[in-house]
């Protein structure tokens, strides 16, 4: 039975410790120059409603290092955008392509055309999730720190898409998790009920708050988001005001371990959810957090679409 990427949950921890090591492996290949050209004659298409950097970069870049074929597809460019359903849509990529990733708005959206598709289909972001960001984030931390035992991590800022996944990988993975957002910005009532479920049998510690430094306090990692995720344009002016006191600065880096990593999925906004001396200063890891997408991608695709690999890169 084909499987899909929609939410974390779609994944069990097993499945989530072989994408860390496929991904460790996928990077070390490439370093070396080693080809990995195990989707040769696969097409994955990839629908965009929104912006993108990173994300459509690595999935395309991605695909070509495993020898398969992106097609990039502008949502709005799509029959789709002029009425045709996505069940209709879904049936028609399933005879063309042999995954599909999609970044759009509503989470439904990319349920229904898992459910109509015959081929997996990945999120690459909705409103509400955006797990292959949170992958990316975990491996860097276990190949920064070399483990991933005990660790921490404060995430400072809007309760969004990036905080439900971290909520929900840290919880599948038996992390710490301390999240700290202003009063009414809190995430989503029924992914924290989720994940603190999950959490009790995999002895995650999931705290939620509104006080930034206590959140950091003795953190491993500080990780922050946009207060103004797409979308969300029309809001910017009151999210800066109800953000106020949630920058990631100096002060607040200073509360937590001494060699804590700082992390942000970006785009950045220096001064707003992030000084511009901790962004480009010596606990800043996002660079390499923005390469590490590439290689995890190669292992979501090959995970999904090559479960043979499994085994390859066991
Ligand atoms: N972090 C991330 O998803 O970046 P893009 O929006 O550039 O894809
Ligand atoms: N929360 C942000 C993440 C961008 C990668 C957004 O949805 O815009």
């Amino acid at each position: 039975m084909k499987r899909d990427l929609l939410r974390l949950t779609d994944l069990t921890r097993e499945e989530i410790g072989w994408l860390l090591r496929a991904t460790a492996r996928l990077k070390e290949e490439r370093k070396k120059g080693i080809a990995h050209p195990h989707l040769a004659g696969k097409s994955l298409g990839m629908i965009f409603y929104k912006s993108s950097t990173r994300t459509r970069v690595s999935f395309e870049v991605g695909m070509v290092q495993l020898g398969g074929h992106p097609v990039v597809l502008d949502g709005r460019q799509l029959q789709m955008n002029r009425g045709e359903t996505v069940g209709d849509t879904a049936k028609i990529f399933s005879r063309y392509l042999d995954a599909l990733v999609i970044r759009t708005y509503a989470q439904d959206e990319v349920e229904e055309l898992a459910r109509e598709a015959s081929i997996p289909v990945i999120n690459a972001l909705t409103d509400m999730y955006h797990p292959c960001q949170i992958l990316t984030d975990i491996f860097t931390i276990a190949e920064k720190r070399g483990s991933l035992d005990g660790v921490k991590v404060a995430y400072i800022g809007d309760g969004n898409n990036v905080t439900h996944s971290w909520l929900l990988g840290s919880a599948i993975l038996g992390l710490n998790l301390a999240v700290a957002t202003p009063t009414g910005y809190e995430p989503d009532a029924g992914v924290v009920d989720t994940a603190l479920g999950i959490a009790r049998g995999s002895g995650a510690k999931i705290e939620l708050g509104n006080d930034p430094a206590a959140a950091a306090s003795g953190a491993d990692v500080i990780y922050t988001d946009t207060w103004i995720s797409m979308g969300q344009d029309e809001e910017a002016a009151a999210r800066r005001k109800a953000f106020h006191g949630y920058c990631v600065d100096e002060a607040l880096v200073a509360r937590a371990k001494k060699d804590a990593l700082v992390m942000h999925c970006l785009p950045a906004h220096r001064g707003e959810e992030i000084s511009a001396g901790v962004m480009d200063g010596p606990r800043s890891v996002v660079w390499d957090e923005a390469e590490n997408r590439l290689h995890t991608q190669k292992a979501i695709l090959l995970f999904l679409l090559r479960p043979g690999a499994r085994e390859l890169y066991s």
